[in-house]
């Protein structure tokens, strides 16, 4: 696929800010102050294209509120990756049709990766009449003009054409206050997992410009972020669809050359292009956190295998041992799939035991939920959802103890932490991360709020630490 048309033009982009204007003035001229509200599940990717939502709408005259039933415009982002997040949508919806009725004018959006599901957008089209605007992620960056068509023409509009997808830059963003902050470094996925949905919501793989990735984190850095995420479906693939010899290692010591006190974390990573080379960067670059997220899914070969993962138990654990080896005190954490179609018992074993030998800090497990049109939901899936949530609560409870262990570790020990918010444990009233983005709930008074302090850890348990400031 040529650049040139993966890159939005500037013109097009230009036209977008016409629109923006456009639906400003209709405002004005109505005297009314038109308020958004943005419901966004799933992903970091998600939450990153909300903020764009954001930036545009506020562009359009727009400001947020969190109730639906006062919004003049009520926007979905949604989720296909389980069909639990599915389901909560379709609710949702549901409750949409009581709000439209007390306000008739109220448009109704609903946009992210279920959006781009044939499936979802037909039910939407015949059964969900109420609402006025569908469009896939792929269409994000024309949603100023896909809004205007909506207010103009008083049709139902739906943008969900089957793209590859393209790169806008320059797209306005509203980020969340604080210190932390999300930087999509690539868009879509090749990979073709045989469970997963993204690379036919999301388009094929694509990566933004070196320098505009570095413009990006230069400005947060200076506005005064201080936990910067890069984002990506595969962050080990970056670069390779640009052809010049880039790749993500370049990317983690170039940004790391940028002056200042922050932190680089990244996601995700996947194990088959996971390299020694990323792990030397890693442990080269001093503001690259110590903390990888390196979704395993399971640990079983027949199983990786045919969820088309591309790498072997044995290769994971090499990889494993290699980054433990350079970055002594390395945060691990993974994503695990149980009960996959076909997986026995002593398969899903497999995984437990391999997450014993890693010690992972925390995971993020789900029971498969198969997705329409996957390869892997056209495969025979004998084992019972009841036998499946007992393997899953084996390994639930594996990773329990092991997290509990890891953390007792800390008592007596001072670790450097970024306060980062507010702590629900009224004795405990700050929330912190560690580098390797661990939890600690601390005493000490608001002012800390945005800083980096060394801390004294005097607590633990399966979820966070307990710390004093020193
Ligand atoms: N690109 C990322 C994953 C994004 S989806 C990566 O490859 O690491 C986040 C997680 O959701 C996946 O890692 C997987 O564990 C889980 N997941 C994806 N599809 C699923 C499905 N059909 N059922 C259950 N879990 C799923
Ligand atoms: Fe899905 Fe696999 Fe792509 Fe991750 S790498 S988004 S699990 S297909
Ligand atoms: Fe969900 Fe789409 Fe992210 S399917 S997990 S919001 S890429």
């Amino acid at each position: 696929m040529e650049r040139n048309q993966v890159l939005i033009s500037a013109e097009d982009l230009a036209c977008q800010q016409e629109f923006q204007k456009k639906i400003a003035a209709m405002f004005a001229a109505r005297e009314a102050h038109p308020r958004a509200c943005i419901d966004t599940f799933g992903c970091q990717q998600n939450v990153a294209d909300g903020q764009k939502l954001m930036g545009m709408l506020s562009e359009c005259g727009f400001t947020f509120t969190e109730d639906a039933k006062e919004a003049d415009l009520v926007i979905l982002n949604t989720c296909a990756i389980r069909e639990h997040a599915e389901q909560r949508v379709f609710g949702n919806l549901g409750i949409l049709t009581h709000t439209k009725k007390e306000n008739p004018e109220q448009v109704i959006c609903l946009c992210g990766c279920m959006a781009q599901e044939e499936r979802v957008s037909k039910r939407i089209k015949e059964s969900y009449r109420h609402v006025n605007l569908v469009f896939g992620p792929q269409a994000l960056w024309k949603f100023p003009e896909l809004l205007w068509q909506v207010y103009e023409s008083k049709k139902r509009v739906f943008s969900v054409a089957d793209e590859h997808g393209t790169i806008a830059e320059g797209i306005p963003v509203v980020r969340e206050k604080g210190v932390k902050a999300w930087v999509s470094i690539m868009y879509g996925c090749n990979n073709f997992c045989s469970y997963c949905i993204v690379p036919y919501v999301r388009g094929r793989e694509r990566s933004r410009d070196p320098e505009c990735v570095l413009a990006e984190v230069r400005e947060l850095v200076a506005a005064g972020y201080k936990d910067i995420t890069l984002l990506g479906q595969n962050v080990n693939s970056y670069g390779n669809d640009l052809d010049i010899g880039y790749h993500f290692p370049d990317l983690l010591r170039d940004i790391n050359k940028i002056p200042g006190e922050y932190l680089i974390r990244f996601m995700s990573s996947h194990p088959k292009d996971a390299t020694y080379a990323l792990f030397d960067a890693m442990a080269e670059c001093e503001h690259v956190a110590k903390q990888l997220h390196l979704p395993v899914q399971s640990g079983n070969d027949r199983v990786l295998k045919e969820m088309n993962r591309r790498y072997t138990r044995e290769k994971y654990l090499d990889l494993i041992r290699y980054a433990k080896e350079k970055m002594p005190g390395l945060v691990l954490t993974s994503d695990i799939i149980i009960g996959f179609p076909g997986e026995t018992e002593e398969e899903a074993m497999d995984t437990v035991s391999l997450v014993e030998e890693v010690g992972y800090d925390a995971l993020f497990t789900f029971i498969y939920s198969p997705r329409p049109g996957t390869k892997a939901a056209a495969m025979p899936d004998p084992a019972s959802r009841a036998e499946k949530q007992k393997w899953f609560d084996k390994l639930c409870q594996v990773q329990n103890d092991q997290s509990a262990a890891l953390h007792a570790a800390y008592i007596g020990k001072t670790v450097r932490v970024l306060v980062d918010g507010k702590s629900d444990d009224e004795n405990y009233p700050l929330a912190s991360r560690t580098e390797g983005n661990r939890l600690v709930r601390l005493k000490g008074s608001e002012d800390l709020m945005g800083k980096f302090v060394n801390v004294k850890i005097t607590g633990s348990n399966t979820w966070a630490l307990y710390g004093e400031v020193e």
